[in-house]
Order: structure tokens, then C-alpha cells, then sequence
């Protein structure tokens, strides 16, 4: 019998290591690195096969993706990092958000007639922020990083230097982003400088973004918010009419923040306080509803997809008017307190949809991007990582930095650039979120980390917008609540629901007539939508092995750093 058991053992193992079958769950004791790029991943998995830590991999992992997944991967845009540092216990938020350039102001996107200018805070070179990403990662590594610096830098400059092999999701992106990466002549000039976009298999060099890279390794962020990288980001401004300067470069801070945290069930969730709305709109979410009884619900059942837009609803409300850069506007201190949302959990009906205000509503259907990217990573010391960053849109402003290689954000669009004016994911906002100098905009990254006992238990955050904070609180309820395995977790179909507009979105031909018909039947306006979000996530389980799991729409990976047990 114990032969029978050990031969089994093996050829289960041996599976395991030559196949990537679905339903099979590989563990991992020394790390692991979960990314929508699968070079990033080996990348993070290198570093900390070589001995370095969950942070150290971190940062080497940021600044790949900026060579090896130009739509969201950065050096010209932001994000925002929660993390936990095993030894000490401390878990922390870095803010590493564009700002609004000093010479930003209230109605810079609008018309003399007070009309929105179209384009003007999603194209080109208004509509980049103050990128905040090197600073970022530079903060991360200098507080908790163990390997020098240069050597975590250097492996993205090399990579952008001697090239990579396009895989065929991001050909599909370049591809679909054709005419929005044909406008600037310094972003045609580094994806297609022989007239077409790189495909599937061919290799894609960057030899100015190496150049800014190396820049950043040899002078930490002194090599890129000031000398010859920050002289080519102010040229770009001035040759095509943006706004940073020099002093705006010269004085970008990342913030450390103290993380979110909340309760739900018997789990400690950390995620992104202000200026990002993620942490407190998932804890309004999974607060919300945390008293209901799911035990006659499935993650698919009407009843559970009703009670979970409810709840959207009534978050995405509060998100539009209270919240924005703490360091600007008072943000409500109360807005997960208890008998606050015992109030709002009141306008909750079992058997009825609400009604969204009748404000001027957003049209989030008609943008389908998948820009954002997040990582996570954690090591064998039970250190965790979870950064979310981005240019907003796919490849962002369009706009290249000539010479230095990278490409601008859009994210002065994610400000409130009137009010009531829908942003690219239909969200509308306020005063809270109004543009001034410095400010950083409202978003909806959230990275989040889940303890239980104390004890490591979850990584996770996506891409999507708006519907990255539904699709994070529906994953942490579908792997809690509902029992789902990180793969099956990250292949789950979505719902969404933002208030305005006042639409239950379904990822499309995932849910059947039934369904659609009950929820209709309730009172929602159900809209399908393509899929979206790009879920990369770990699991850490008692033992302290981990598994991970990338969304199987995007084409990541699982880079773990020894041979796997598998179940
Ligand atoms: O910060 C935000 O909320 C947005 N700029 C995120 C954009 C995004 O997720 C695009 N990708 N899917």
C-alpha cells in the first residue's frame, strides 16, 4: 500500500512539473511570482531563487514589465504598493500615484463655454501626471530591500538593450492599439520604427528605454527625475504642450500611508487607503453584505449577484463624492464604520434592484482597455507584496518621451475634470477629485493583502478600472465564502456594478438565460460586457507553501521557485 501511495505520489509530481492541466494546484515552499507577463514572473522567480526577497523581486519585476508589457508596465506612470514585512509584522501602503503638475488647474480640460475638450486629459502630453513609479519602487527597495539596487535595475535594462520575443497576447494588444500608437512619431519611432507594430514572435528592442534604465540603476531616482532623462521629459512637454517642468520632476514624493484595514468573517484585509478609493470601496462592498446568509447562495446565483451589486451601488455612490487626495480634501473618517453601513445596509432590498440618482450617467461599455497591470509576490519568510501600477489606458497617453523610450500616462483623466463629467470607466466625481496643483487623482487600484490568524493567506489585485474593486471583492468572497481555488477564483465570472450608470454588468456568455432573467425580474438593467480585469493572485496556505494563480484572460503567469508539490 505505502509503495502504491509513494508511486502515485511521484507520477502525480511528475504531472504536475511537464503540463499546466487546469484543476491542478502546485505549491510552492520559497517563493513564488505572479504576473500577466510570464518574463516578469521567471524574472521575479530568479531573484528570489538568487536570495533575494519578496521586495527585491518586486522591483525587479516593476521595472521588467515596463520593458516586457509597455501597456501598463511603466516608468511614466504610477501606482501603489500595500506590503507585509515578515520579521517586523508591518504591513504598509506606498502611494506612489502621479500628481498633478504644479501648473495644473481646475478647468484646464474645458472650453471658454466650460465644455469638456475632448481628448485633452486622455491624449498627448496634458494628459500625463507627475509618473511616480521609479520614486516608487526606489522607496520599496530602499526600506525593505535586501539586493544592491543596480544589479535588481539592470536585469529590466538588459532585457530592453538585447530585446524580448513578443508573445501573443501582447501582440493582440499592439494590434488592437494600433491607430492610438500611431499618432506620436517618438511611439511610432519605438514600436514601429519599420512601419509596423511588432508581432507575434518577433523581437521587440527599446534601446532608448534601456538607456533610461540603465540611467535609473547607476543614479537610483536621481537618474530619472533629473539629468538627461528629466531634461527629454520636459522637451517632450514643451515640443508638444504639456505641463511638467523640471521643479514638478524635482520635487515628486512617494507617500507611505498606513494601510486600510478591516475585517470580514474572521479575516484581516489590508488594502489602499486615499487616493486610491479600492481599499475603502472593496471593505464597504464585503462589509455591506457581510451579515447576509450565504448558505443557499452560489458565486453564480441571482440572489448573490443581486445582493453584491446592491452593495456596489451604495459604495460607488459614496465613491464619487468623498473621496479623493486625502492631502487636499477631508476624507470621511467613517465611511467603514459599523453603524454607518449598518444605515446604508438598510437601503439594501432582498427582492428589489435600487435606483441610481438620476445623475448624468457614464458609458463605461464602450471602453474595453486593459491597461493596469498588478503583481504579486511573496517569499519563503512570509513577506508579501501586492503592487498594482499604471498609465491608465492601454499604453496611456500615446505619447512617447523622445529619446528616453517611455511612453506618458493619461491619468489627469482619473481627476474629476468636471463635475458630473464620466471619466474613462463612467465614473463621476466631485470637489473631492477636482484637479489642483499636486493633487493626486481618485483611483481605483487596489492591491490587497489577507491575513488569517496572523498568518499570511492571500495576494491579490487586476487591472479593469472601475471594475477592479468588484472584481477584488468578488474573489476574495468567491475564495472565502464560496470555497473556489485560486484558478478557479481567477476564472470565475464577473459582476459589476459602479451606481452610475445604473447598469449589473455580466461578463458575457458566462451566465445563463436564467440568471439574466432573475436578476432582471429583480429590477436590474443587466448589461453583458467582454471580459475584463487581470487577476494575478496568491494563496498562502497554513503550512506556508503557496500557490498562485494568473487570470486566464491575459496570458500571465505563475513563476514559483522550487519544484512544486502537486495536488
Ligand atoms: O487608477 C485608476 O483607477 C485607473 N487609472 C486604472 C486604470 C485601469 O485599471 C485600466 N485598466 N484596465
Amino acid at each position: 500500500m505505502r509503495t502504491v501511495c509513494v508511486l502515485l505520489a511521484v507520477v502525480i509530481f511528475l504531472s504536475g512539473l511537464s503540463c499546466d492541466k487546469v484543476g491542478v494546484t502546485r505549491y510552492y515552499r520559497q517563493g513564488v511570482a505572479v504576473t500577466v507577463s510570464p518574463l516578469a514572473s521567471e524574472i521575479g522567480k530568479e531573484v528570489l531563487l538568487s536570495g533575494g526577497n519578496a521586495f527585491d523581486a518586486a522591483v525587479a519585476v516593476g521595472f521588467a514589465l515596463a520593458v516586457t508589457y509597455p501597456p501598463a508596465g511603466n516608468l511614466g506612470g504610477g501606482g501603489f504598493a500595500v506590503v507585509r514585512h515578515s520579521s517586523s509584522g508591518e504591513i504598509s501602503a506606498l502611494d506612489f500615484r502621479e500628481t498633478a503638475p504644479i501648473a495644473a488647474s481646475r478647468n484646464m480640460f474645458l472650453d471658454s463655454t466650460g465644455e469638456v475638450i475632448e481628448n485633452l486629459s486622455t491624449r498627448g502630453a496634458l494628459a500625463a501626471g507627475v509618473p511616480g513609479t521609479v520614486a516608487g519602487l526606489h522607496a520599496l527597495w530602499k526600506r525593505y530591500g535586501t539586493r544592491p539596487w543596480q544589479d535588481l535595475v539592470t536585469i529590466a535594462a538588459r532585457l530592453a538593450d538585447t530585446g524580448f520575443t513578443v508573445d501573443p497576447p501582447l501582440a493582440e494588444m499592439f494590434a488592437e492599439y494600433d491607430s492610438s500608437l500611431s499618432e506620436f512619431e517618438e511611439t511610432r519611432s519605438i514600436f514601429s520604427p519599420t512601419g509596423a507594430l511588432p508581432r507575434q514572435g518577433e523581437k521587440l528592442v527599446q534601446p532608448d528605454l534601456a538607456r533610461s534604465l540603465y540611467a535609473i540603476a547607476a543614479d537610483g531616482p536621481a537618474g530619472f527625475y533629473a539629468g538627461p532623462t528629466a531634461d527629454s521629459i520636459v522637451a517632450c512637454m514643451t515640443k508638444h504642450g504639456g505641463l511638467i517642468t523640471h521643479a514638478d520632476l524635482g520635487g515628486y514624493r512617494p507617500v507611505w500611508r498606513q494601510p486600510l484595514h478591516f475585517t470580514f468573517d474572521s479575516l484581516d484585509i489590508y488594502s489602499m487607503p486615499p487616493p486610491s478609493s479600492g481599499g475603502v470601496i472593496v471593505g464597504q462592498i464585503l462589509k455591506l453584505i457581510e451579515p447576509f446568509d450565504f448558505s443557499r447562495m452560489t458565486s453564480n446565483s441571482p440572489e448573490f449577484i443581486h445582493l453584491f451589486c446592491e452593495a456596489a451601488r451604495l459604495a460607488f455612490a459614496d465613491r464619487s463624492e468623498h473621496l479623493g487626495d486625502p492631502d487636499f480634501f477631508d476624507v470621511p473618517s467613517s465611511l467603514l464604520n459599523s453603524g454607518y453601513l449598518n444605515e446604508r445596509r438598510r437601503l439594501i432590498s432582498r427582492d428589489h434592484a435600487g435606483n441610481s440618482a438620476d445623475v448624468q450617467p457614464g458609458n463605461p461599455e464602450k471602453y474595453e482597455s486593459d491597461a493596469t497591470t498588478h503583481f504579486s509576490i511573496c517569499d519563503q519568510a512570509g513577506n508579501m507584496v501586492a503592487i498594482t501600477y499604471t498609465l491608465n489606458e492601454s499604453f496611456g497617453s500615446g505619447l512617447t518621451v523622445g529619446g528616453a523610450g517611455f511612453l506618458l500616462n493619461n491619468e489627469m483623466d482619473d481627476f474629476a475634470i468636471r463635475p458630473g463629467h464620466a471619466n474613462l470607466y463612467g465614473l463621476i466625481g466631485d470637489e473631492a477629485n477636482c484637479v489642483e496643483a499636486g493633487k493626486r487623482m481618485l483611483s481605483s487600484m487596489s492591491p490587497t493583502l489577507v491575513l488569517k490568524d496572523d498568518q499570511p493567506f492571500l495576494i491579490l489585485g487586476s487591472a479593469g478600472g472601475s471594475k477592479i474593486i468588484t472584481t477584488v471583492a468578488q474573489t476574495i468572497i468567491n475564495m472565502t465564502r464560496f470555497g473556489m481555488s485560486p484558478d478557479a477564483a481567477a476564472a470565475a465570472p464577473r459582476i459589476h456594478h459602479q451606481w452610475l450608470p445604473d447598469s449589473l454588468y455580466l461578463e458575457e456568455n458566462r451566465f445563463d438565460e436564467a440568471t439574466i432573467q432573475r436578476l432582471t425580474a429583480y429590477g436590474h438593467q443587466v448589461r453583458e460586457r467582454t471580459p475584463y480585469g487581470d487577476l494575478e493572485l496568491i494563496q498562502i496556505v497554513p503550512t506556508g507553501m503557496m500557490t498562485g494563480a494568473a487570470d486566464p484572460r491575459c496570458g500571465g503567469s505563475v513563476a514559483g521557485c522550487n519544484a512544486p508539490i502537486v495536488n
